[in-house]
């Protein structure tokens, strides 16, 4: 199971101050170092953290997986097409959210990420789609030409005791039904150094997408170390 670290949370200290520390193709690099397989971050229509020119350095620096998560917008498309990163994964966005607040609401959406998943394929960017865990919208990603799909884990973050397992429940059933489609299989949101074993014990995911929890930590121990636990975490599931 690989993991892919987000670095969105470095460019947000630094523009607390609209200057140029800490980098996040620094932050990136260190977390290379401490065992990440990849390295995510979501460009925003209002750029509060991660800028253009942070997506192109990183593309031109990161050897591992670059994921960059953006919405399904024409402006975003067009970015992706001349950065080309490895990974484009769709989230919804809103302006005032904090963080990402759910899966993409694929019903609504069906026309328009079929359209984008052509256009980032034809340039052989491999392309996911942010899905709340439900059985529908499994189906809906295969349908509109997905090649994989990452399972929002938020709700069984959030969660405790008896909620908490059947979140886990509904995460890993959305999860055997997108590989048993023939799709890969991603989780992430909430994740953090308490809650990961039990999503990491599954044999079916592919990756863990996680970003607060590792720049968190990485603030008090480096980023390094703060990666290679989360690394030993998983490994050990
Ligand atoms: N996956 C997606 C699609 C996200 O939008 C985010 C948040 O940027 C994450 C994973 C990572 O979530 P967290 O920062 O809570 O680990």
């Amino acid at each position: 199971m690989i993991l892919c670290v987000n670095v969105d949370h470095v460019a947000t200290v630094r523009q607390a101050r609209l200057g140029s520390d800490p980098d996040p193709v620094m932050a990136a690099t260190l977390a290379i170092l401490g065992g990440a397989d990849g390295i995510t971050i979501h460009l925003r229509e209002d750029r509060r953290h991660i800028n253009d020119r942070d997506l192109d350095m990183l593309k031109k620096f990161v050897p591992v997986e670059l994921n960059l998560e953006m919405a399904p917008t024409d402006e975003m498309i067009r970015i992706a097409l001349r950065a080309l990163p490895d990974l484009v994964t769709l989230v919804p966005e809103k302006r005032r959210e904090l963080t990402t607040e759910g899966g993409i609401n694929l019903h609504a959406l069906r026309n328009r990420l079929r359209k984008a998943i052509r256009v980032l394929k034809g340039k052989g960017i491999k392309t996911s789609l942010f899905i709340n865990p439900s059985p529908d919208d499994v189906d809906i990603a295969k349908e509109v030409g997905a090649d994989m799909i990452e399972v929002h884990t938020g709700c069984y973050a959030n969660t405790k005791g008896n909620m908490q397992e059947r979140e886990l429940v509904k995460v890993m059933k959305a999860v055997q039904r997108a590989v048993s489609r023939g799709l890969s299989a991603n989780a992430g949101h909430g994740l953090n150094y308490y809650n990961v074993s039990r999503i990491a014990e599954s044999d079916s995911i592919r990756g863990l997408y996680i970003g607060h929890s590792i720049i968190s930590r990485a603030v008090l121990v480096g980023m390094e170390r703060a990666v290679h636990e989360m690394r030993t975490l998983i490994k050990r599931s």
